[in-house]
């Protein structure tokens, strides 16, 4: 047997269910795969699937994605981060329903020139859509080739031959976050062990897609209204990530508080960042010019989860 056919056994006896994974011939395919690619770029399985199943109930097709405003959608992505994701989709979902009738492009340079689309997403769309013979490579399949055929995995590719391009380039991802996982592949199961370097000749490759953490300690500043629940904010932050959001005056961490009451401190992932945050507040109904007043129940407005742990912390002065 070659080696596309055993992982594609693999893969068709051990794939996981996952909502996006639907008939190839169905309408809905396209959609469920730009959406979930989009959702999927620097964010993981699990995370994405509660906001996907959620996403295709509000807004069941690209038609409808199209006609979405940008509030709704970003409403609907909040807390998965990475906003301009969804900012490019919805530009991408216009462009597609006017100038390709709401298909999405079987052609490489095409797809590049929608936003959010780069090298990764437009050879995965090409696979998993058009069966293209083309393997994304992201850090799992990367991981995997290098560790099989210990050789550079770009040269890897011809080395799979198969009719089922789409699956086997899903079926190598689901092979790398499933069995040869970057930390303890789980060698014993894995069906190709026999032909693989790593195992037959224990050849350990480091995996480069374990970002390391760094921690950065911010001190976050809330001017607070007694009464009224209400959270002075400003877009004047110094939090380069959240930079177009309104936030509380935030500073790193570097000299001694005066005439700010500690409230709390905690840690806050975001993406690759470990934040460690001291959260400091005063109550004045005066606030410095360029701050503005939000009520701390507010829900219209897309909110980040950093900004909403903040509003957690300081609901319990009231
Ligand atoms: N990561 C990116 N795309 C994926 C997919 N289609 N299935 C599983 N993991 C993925």
């Amino acid at each position: 047997m070659n080696l596309s056919k055993k992982i594609l056994s693999w893969y068709d006896n051990n794939k996981r269910t996952l909502p996006w994974r639907i008939s190839k011939n169905s309408k809905k395919n396209q959609y469920y795969r730009i959406l979930s690619e989009f959702m999927l770029q620097q964010t993981q399985v699990k995370t994405v699937i509660p906001y996907f199943n959620n996403f295709v109930k509000k807004i069941p097709n690209l038609k409808a994605l199209s006609k979405s405003s940008e509030t709704k959608i970003l409403k609907l992505w909040e807390g998965l981060g990475y906003y301009s994701r969804a900012k490019n989709l919805h530009k991408t979902s216009k462009i597609l329903i006017k100038k390709y009738k709401g298909q999405i492009p079987d052609d490489f340079i095409k797809l590049k020139e929608l936003p959010g689309i780069g090298d990764y997403t437009a050879n995965i769309l090409l696979a998993l859509i058009y069966n293209q013979p083309r393997i994304a490579l992201d850090g799992n399949v990367k991981r995997v080739l290098s560790r099989i055929f210990n050789i550079d995995p770009a040269k890897a590719l011809n080395l799979f031959k198969t009719k089922r391009n789409s699956d086997l380039a899903e079926a190598l991802m689901e092979f790398g976050a499933l069995i040869c996982k970057p930390q303890e592949p789980i060698c014993e199961e894995c069906k190709i062990k026999n032909v693989c370097s790593y195992y037959t000749q224990g050849i350990k490759i480091k995996s480069k897609s374990n970002i390391k953490f760094h921690l950065k300690s911010y001190d976050i500043f809330c001017y607070l209204k007694k009464n009224t629940r209400q959270i002075a904010l400003t877009k004047n932050n110094n939090l380069g990530f959240l930079k177009k959001f309104n936030l509380p005056k935030v500073k790193e961490t570097s000299k001694k508080i005066k005439n700010w009451k500690f409230l709390c401190n905690y840690k806050n992932s975001i993406s690759n960042k470990k934040l460690n945050i001291n959260l400091y507040y005063k109550f004045s109904s005066k606030i410095p010019s360029k701050y503005n007043w939000y009520y701390l129940n507010e829900n219209s407005e897309f909110i980040p989860s950093f900004t909403k742990k903040i509003f957690k912390q300081v609901s319990n002065l009231y």
